[in-house]
């Protein structure tokens, strides 16, 4: 096997955990995110892998909130490879914001970097798998699309636009051999939030990244994480009756 992946937001977390089980599984990796000593310490660790002998791994800064740059650093990093293979749009922020609380530009951050830089990454890798003809695309979304959640209204919205954004670019881009993957994420513990401890069903990032990895390699177009007990819940989640949020402390 001699693929490559390029991951956004592969300094922590997820993008991370992500980018050590695909070098396990022998990936040449392309790493993006702005903090980019932790690139070169990830780069490092993975180039000490047995199962990266002779691999590449590359890094480059890139700032999703940046749109006008995020196709031109994509093309000068996947220039930097022979052939990429899977491109995860995984960068990504949450912050619990109140709507008229003073914290608009807040929620608009969150918006830039979650649903426009999101978008950009996925737009870029579109362009140069359909000059390939084939390709694969990987969107970290979250369950957070599926269920409006108090004070995440702004990051409930960028998920839902960017699963919406997701499955209407796998319909057109079927016909260029370009498989897009969905990813859903229940809870993963990573310092996206403070607490994470107090939340349901919480997985460690390496269960979530073994997981995500199941999903990506039989290129299903959703995968949820972790599967259980959030694959049965799923379809209950877009329905949940929004009196149940009394009961629930955020
Ligand atoms: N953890 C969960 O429970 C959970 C659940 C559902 C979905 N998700 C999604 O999973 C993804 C990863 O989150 P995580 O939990 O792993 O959080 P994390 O540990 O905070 O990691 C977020 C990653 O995104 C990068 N990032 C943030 N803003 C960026 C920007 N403007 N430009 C470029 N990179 C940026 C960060 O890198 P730099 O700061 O170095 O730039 C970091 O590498 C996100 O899309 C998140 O919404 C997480």
């Amino acid at each position: 096997m001699n693929q490559t992946a390029i991951i956004t937001g592969a300094s922590s977390g997820i993008g991370l955990a992500l980018a050590l089980e695909m070098g396990r599984q022998g990936y040449n990796l392309g790493l993006t995110a702005r903090r980019t000593e932790r690139l070169q310490a990830l780069k490092e660790q993975l180039l000490a892998m047995p199962s990266m002998a002779g691999k590449q791994v590359e890094w480059l800064a890139m700032d999703v909130q940046d749109t006008a740059q995020v196709p031109k650093s994509m093309t000068a990093l996947i220039g930097k490879f022979a052939q990429v293979d899977v491109v995860v749009a995984n960068a990504g922020a949450n912050q619990l914001t109140g709507v008229g609380k003073g914290q608009l530009q807040e929620q608009l951050d969150m918006i830039q970097t979650n649903l426009l830089g999101a978008v950009a990454t996925v737009d870029a890798a579109a362009e140069y798998f359909r000059a390939r003809k084939a390709g694969h695309i990987v969107g970290i979304s979250s369950l957070a699309s599926l269920t409006p959640i108090p004070k995440q209204a702004a990051y409930c919205a960028t998920k839902a636009g960017f699963s919406m954004y997701l499955d209407a670019s796998a319909i057109e881009l079927k016909r260029y051999n370009i498989h897009v993957t969905k990813i859903l994420p229940g809870f993963v513990k990573t310092d996206i939030v403070d607490n994470m401890e107090q939340f349901p069903f919480l997985v460690s990032a390496e269960q979530a990244a073994r997981e995500m990895m199941q999903h990506i390699r039989k290129r299903r177009s959703t995968g949820v994480v972790p599967g259980y007990p959030w694959r049965a819940v799923k379809p209950l989640l877009a329905n949940m009756p929004s009196g149940l949020w009394r009961y629930i402390k955020i």
